[in-house]
């Protein structure tokens, strides 16, 4: 695996590749990977000749500062999983690589952008239309892959793909759970061994909320599940929206859409760590 650092080389590389007519996949990353990523890697690889990750921490993205200087930084142990599971090149520039001038490009997808994570934390999906635009530039993949984890965020780069015409096939692949059900992520990291088992009470209490689909409203369902989960101690919901799949709107009732989808941000432990999860009720 080659390590990469610069645009110009990288694309110097690919531009061989494509030559010999190989096909390409990209694994968009923010490092601290884990076996989701891993996932990613996995599937990019069985798919392509060529597999380009990219590991960059996109400070555009973060609209609170702290948590950019919390998130994890793991370059060498990153670059020896990307080893372990086949990618071709790992592309980890810096900032001043990627920002040479402050990216002032604006992008509005609404609703997918405007809702929850977008709502809570403004300007997020305008830094990732930033960087991920950036990437589809600088690699011209055949296939890019995401985790279903980021659910939001897939709908929103689905939509830039659309409006900005991109090639790229976009690939959404299954979340990866720990044994206790918890979402894998890079902030989990971040949480002691006592938090961490009480991160597994989000997804076990919507997980317990399927059933009710039959016989309850969607408030009725939408207020079990905050209730429950804030009954936990050190859980705390910022929200629980349950929407169409596709637009990202709330729902009223359960035939609103073909697709429905409770999505959940909870505050875990003392620091406090911020969690997304969702689960499919339709
Ligand atoms: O999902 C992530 O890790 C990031 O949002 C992404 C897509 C790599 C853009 O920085």
């Amino acid at each position: 695996m080659k390590v990469i650092t610069t645009i110009k080389e990288l694309q110097a590389l690919l531009s061989e590749y494509r030559s010999a007519s190989k096909s390409v996949g990209l694994v968009p990353t923010m490092g601290a990977l884990h076996a989701g990523h891993a996932s990613l890697v996995d599937r990019s690889v069985a798919e392509n000749d060529v597999t380009v990750v990219s590991i960059f921490l996109n400070p555009t993205q973060f609209n609170d500062k702290t948590d950019l200087e919390k998130y994890p930084r793991t370059l060498e142990a990153d670059c020896q999983l990307l080893e372990e599971h086949g990618a071709t090149i790992a592309f980890a520039p810096s900032v001043s690589e990627v920002y040479p001038e402050p990216d002032t490009r604006t992008f509005s997808y609404p609703p997918t952008d405007s809702v929850m994570e977008g709502a809570f934390r403004p300007g997020h999906f305008n830094g990732v239309c930033q960087i991920v635009s950036k990437l589809f530039t600088y690699v011209d993949a055949d296939r890019a892959y995401f985790g279903e984890k980021d659910f939001q965020q897939i709908a929103v780069i689905r939509r830039m793909v659309d409006d900005l015409k991109f090639r790229v096939q976009i690939v959404s692949c299954p979340v990866i759970r720990e044994e206790s059900g918890l979402a894998r992520s890079s902030r989990n990291t971040l949480l002691s061994e006592e938090e961490r088992q009480t991160a597994a009470n989000i997804y076990r209490i919507m997980k317990q909320s399927l059933p009710m689909v039959e016989t309850a409203t969607v408030a009725e369902v939408h207020d079990y599940v905050v209730n429950e989960i804030n009954a936990v101690p050190g859980l705390e919901v910022q929200y629980y929206s349950i929407v169409d799949g596709e637009t990202l709107a709330d729902v009223k009732s359960w035939d609103e859409a073909d697709h429905i989808v409770g999505c959940i941000t909870v505050y875990c432990g003392a620091a406090p760590i911020r969690l997304i999860d969702h689960i499919k009720y339709v």
